[in-house]
């Protein structure tokens, strides 16, 4: 199937975690000029960019900072020009469980400022692109969670920060129309997936089996499963008329128990 991806200049924070590698991945294969912007990892980026080193383009920021991600913009569009998508992916979650009782202001802050306000300042830096380099078509994809929708107890930072991603997206469809006359603002948000962010979780098999508890799928999402979604609203050709909706991608998950431990891990 075309996406027609090809040559559209990609613009993804949190490029170097799980979900960001294999969306530069597959961007790259459509024949995309990415610019990726990581943190404090950046082997796995340095293997692709000496396999793609004309359509790869590596830039460190933290999107906390204001300062760093206008950095990020301007050598984005000084290496390939106007960003026509920006994927804001970028994220944080506390690995251990804490009630808000016992939550730190410092941890509630630093997981909204990485997680909102770096959705904010994403989304802002590729409206002021599109102003200064009009032109029709536009995409913003906001990476959310199923925490942001149906909560998560002992990780409130986090769900609140994720579900702040809706009043973000609900809004901007309304403004990017007004710079770029078919922009959309879409958000996915993935469920359960197997990446560096969910490892220590995933790998405690009593945590496992009671996530697999609400999937109806029984399984944990792949990278590439939430991957295939972020391309779909990447795409103008596949998704050219969509805007203002969150596509789940989380095996069914409906945020209840739906199986019993002995019935949730599948032989
Ligand atoms: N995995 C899941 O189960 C799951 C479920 C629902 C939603 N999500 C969401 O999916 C997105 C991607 O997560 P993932 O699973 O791929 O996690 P991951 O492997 O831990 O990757 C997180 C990415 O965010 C980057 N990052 C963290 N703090 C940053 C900062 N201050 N400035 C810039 N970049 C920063 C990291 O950069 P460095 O590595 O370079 O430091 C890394 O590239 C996140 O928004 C996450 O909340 C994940």
């Amino acid at each position: 199937m075309k996406t027609g991806l090809i040559n559209k200049h990609v613009l993804i924070t949190g490029a170097s975690g799980g979900i960001g590698i294999q969306t530069v991945k597959s961007l790259l294969k459509e024949r995309s000029e990415v610019s990726a912007c990581y943190h404090t990892r950046r082997r796995q980026l340095n293997q692709l960019s000496d396999k793609y080193p004309d359509s790869l383009n590596l830039v460190k920021a933290d999107v906390k900072h204001e300062d760093e991600v206008a950095a990020l913009y301007e050598s984005a569009v000084s290496r390939f020009g106007r960003v026509d998508v920006s994927i804001a992916n970028a994220g944080i979650a506390n690995a251990t469980p804490v009630g808000i009782h016992e939550m730190t202001v410092e941890q509630w802050d630093n997981t909204l400022r990485v997680n909102l306000r770096g959705a904010f300042l994403t989304a802002k830096y590729f409206f002021k692109n599109l102003e200064d380099n009009p032109d029709e078509d536009a995409s913003l994809i906001l990476v959310g969670s199923t925490a942001g929708v149906f909560g998560e107890a002992w990780f409130a930072d986090y769900s609140t920060s994720k579900a702040g991603m809706t009043g973000l997206m609900m809004s901007l469809k309304n403004e990017i129309v007004q710079i770029a006359p078919r922009g959309r603002v879409n958000i996915v948000n993935p469920g359960w997936t197997s990446t560096p962010m969910a490892e220590e979780a995933l790998e405690d098999r009593n945590r496992l089996s009671s996530i697999l508890q609400t999937i109806p799928m029984r399984k944990v999402a792949t990278p590439s499963d939430i991957t295939n979604a972020i391309l779909y609203l990447a795409s103008d050709t596949l998704s050219g008329h969509v805007s203002g909706q969150t596509i789940t991608v989380a095996g069914g998950m409906e945020g209840r128990v739906l199986f019993s431990k002995e019935d949730a891990v599948r032989d």
